[in-house]
C-alpha cells in the first residue's frame, strides 16, 4: 500500500487561533485536544500544528527559545504528548513545525553568543561577521523589511533573514546539525508522525556573502544564483534527516516550506533520499483562471513525478491572504473558493486545508493597527499590513464574539458577521462551506479513483477545466465568466457533488465545480 503521506489531507492548526481552553484569549494545546472530534468528523487524515514551543512570540512562535518544550501560553510538554496520543486515537496523524533556519534571540545559544567574544565557539553557531566600517557586512534585506543585519555591543553584526529577534544559525556548524538531529529524535520518540520544515530553502548561505544582485528579492520565490535562498548545500541536511526518519517505524514524514523559482527546483528537495513532500506554492499563487490553474497543475505533476514524489495542493495558510478574499471576496469570492476546494481535493496527491477555510472565512482586512502583531507591519511602517488578517480566531458557536473560541475573549477581534459562519451554524446546513468540505472529504476517502487514479485532461470549453481520475471519476470546474455545457464524456456520468447549482443538462454556471462518477 502507498505511504499515507502520498495522498493525505492535512489540516493546518494555527494553535493561537484555533481554540482556547483557559480564557486568556489565546488558543492552546488543550483547546486543540478538545476539538479533535470536529477534525475527525471533518474527514481529514492528519494535522500540522504551528509552533507552540517556548518563545517570546516576536514572530508568532517562529522564534523558538527551546525546541523540546511547550510555551506556558499553549500548555505543557504533557499536553503535547497527550495531543499526539489523542489525535492517534481519533485516527489522525500529527506533524509538528520545525524551525531550523533561526532560533529566538532568547535561545540559550544566542544568549551565550552575545556574552562571548568574536571568533568564539558560541558565536560560530550563528552568522556573526564584521561590518564594513560603520556599515553592515552586505546589503541583504530582512523578509520582514529593513536590513538583515543587527549590530551587537562589540561592533560585530549578526544575520537575521527575518526579524532581529530571529538570528540565523550557521548550518555549516557541526553542533547545529547534531542539535537538530537530536530534536527530531526527541519528538519522533514521542510518536510525532513528522514535521513541517520552516524556510527549508534558506538554511545554506553563500560563504562569501556577496551582495544581493539586481533581481534577487529578499523574500519570495528564489531566482537562481541567489546568495541565501535555495543553495545546493542545503540538500545535505535533508539527506541526513531522511536517514533519521527512515529509521523509525510508521512512515514518518517531512513536508518542506520551500519558496523556489519553479516546480523543477522544488523537485530537487523531493528526490528519494530527501524530503517526502513540499507545499506547492505555484498552485496557491495561481489566479482564478483556467489556463493558469491548469498550467500550475501540469507543471507541478510533471516536475514532481520525475523524482517519484507526490504533488500537494494548498490554497491558504497563516502567511497569505485567505483565498475567499484573494479570489475577489464577497459572494463571488465564496463561490470561487467553493469551486477551488472541489478542484484541489480532486487532484492527485496530498492537500492542505488551513483552519477556517472549511468555514469559508474571509481575510479580516480592517483590524485596528494597534492590535496587529505581525512584525512585517511595523518593520515596513505599515506599507505591508501583514498576516494578522488570516490569523483571526475561529468562530465555533454562538451569536457574539468570541463565538465559542474560549471562555475569555479572542486575541484579535472577530467580525460580528462571523455569527453566520460558526461551525455550529454551518453544521447540518447542506448549502454551507463546512458541509461541502465534509462531503468532499467523505467521497475522497471512499473513491479508489481519488486515491490513486491517474489524471487525464478532457477537452473542454474556454475557461473550463475538466479531467478524469482513472477509471471512473470526473471533475469539471467552470472558472470562466459564462455558463458552460458539460463535456461530452460526462453525458452518462452521475453527479456526485457540486459547489453550486448545476442545470439538469449538466450546464455549469460560472465559478462552479462538480464531481461525477460513471
Ligand atoms: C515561514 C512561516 O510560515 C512564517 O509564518 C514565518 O514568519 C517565517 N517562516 C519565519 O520563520
Amino acid at each position: 500500500m502507498d505511504a499515507w503521506w502520498r495522498r493525505s489531507v492535512i489540516y493546518q492548526v494555527y494553535v493561537r487561533s484555533f481554540a482556547d481552553s483557559d480564557g486568556d484569549g489565546i488558543g492552546d494545546l488543550p483547546g486543540v485536544r478538545s476539538r479533535l472530534p470536529y477534525l475527525r468528523d471533518l474527514g481529514v487524515d492528519a494535522l500540522w500544528i504551528n509552533p507552540f514551543y517556548p518563545s517570546p512570540q516576536a514572530d508568532a512562535g517562529y522564534d523558538v527559545a527551546d525546541y523540546r518544550d511547550v510555551d506556558p501560553r499553549f500548555g505543557t510538554l504533557a499536553d503535547a504528548e497527550a495531543l499526539i496520543r489523542d489525535a492517534h486515537a481519533h485516527g489522525l496523524r500529527v506533524l509538528f513545525d520545525l524551525v531550523p533556519n533561526h532560533t529566538s534571540e532568547e535561545h540559550p545559544w544566542f544568549r551565550a553568543a552575545l556574552a562571548a567574544p568574536p571568533g568564539s565557539r558560541e558565536r560560530a553557531r550563528y552568522l556573526f561577521r564584521d561590518g564594513q566600517g560603520s556599515l553592515p557586512p552586505n546589503n541583504w534585506q530582512s523578509a520582514f523589511g529593513g536590513r538583515a543585519w543587527s549590530r551587537v555591543a562589540d561592533g560585530q553584526w549578526y544575520l537575521h533573514l527575518f526579524a532581529p529577534q530571529q538570528p540565523d544559525l550557521d548550518w555549516t556548524n557541526d553542533e547545529v546539525r547534531a542539535e537538530f538531529e537530536a530534536i527530531l529524535r526527541f519528538w519522533f520518540d514521542r510518536g510525532v508522525d513528522g514535521f513541517r520544515i520552516d524556510v527549508a530553502h534558506g538554511l545554506a548561505k553563500d560563504p562569501e556573502m556577496p551582495d544581493l544582485g539586481a533581481g534577487h528579492a529578499p523574500s519570495g520565490p528564489a531566482a537562481t544564483g541567489h546568495p541565501h535562498w535555495d543553495l545546493d548545500e542545503v540538500h545535505d541536511v535533508y539527506r541526513a534527516w531522511r536517514r533519521i526518519s527512515d529509521g523509525y517505524p510508521g512512515d514518518r514524514t517531512f513536508v518542506g516550506e520551500i519558496w523556489v523559482a519553479d516546480p523543477a527546483r522544488l523537485a530537487r528537495y523531493l528526490r528519494p533520499d530527501e524530503l517526502h513532500t513540499a507545499f506547492n506554492f505555484t498552485f496557491l499563487l495561481a489566479p482564478w483562471d483556467a489556463k493558469a490553474l491548469r498550467a500550475a497543475v501540469d507543471e507541478s505533476i510533471q516536475a514532481l513525478s520525475a523524482v517519484g514524489a507526490p504533488a500537494t495542493w494548498v490554497l491558504s495558510n497563516h502567511d497569505v491572504v485567505r483565498h475567499v478574499t484573494r479570489y475577489g471576496g464577497g459572494a463571488a469570492g465564496v463561490r470561487r473558493a467553493r469551486a477551488a476546494a472541489l478542484l484541489m481535493l480532486a487532484l492527485p496527491g496530498g492537500a492542505y486545508v488551513y483552519q477556517g477555510e472549511e468555514l469559508g472565512l474571509p481575510e479580516v482586512e480592517d483590524l485596528p493597527d494597534e492590535l496587529r502583531e505581525d512584525p512585517s507591519f511595523r518593520r515596513t511602517r505599515g506599507a505591508e499590513t501583514g498576516r494578522d488578517g488570516c490569523r483571526v480566531p475561529l468562530p465555533w458557536s454562538g451569536t457574539a464574539p468570541p463565538f465559542g473560541f474560549g471562555p475569555g475573549g479572542a486575541w484579535l477581534p472577530q467580525p460580528a458577521g462571523w455569527a453566520e459562519l460558526t461551525a455550529d451554524r454551518q453544521t447540518g446546513d447542506p448549502a454551507s462551506m463546512l458541509s461541502l468540505y465534509r462531503a468532499a472529504l467523505r467521497h475522497r476517502a471512499a473513491l479508489p479513483a481519488l486515491a490513486r487514479g491517474a489524471l487525464t485532461w478532457l477537452p473542454a470549453a474556454d475557461g473550463v477545466l475538466a479531467f478524469r481520475r482513472d477509471p471512473d471519476f470526473f471533475c469539471v470546474v467552470n472558472a470562466g465568466e459564462r455558463p458552460a455545457a458539460a463535456p461530452s464524456d460526462l453525458r452518462r456520468a452521475r453527479l456526485l457533488l457540486a459547489s453550486g447549482p448545476v442545470a439538469g443538462d449538466g450546464t455549469l454556471p460560472p465559478a462552479t465545480a462538480a464531481w461525477y462518477v460513471s
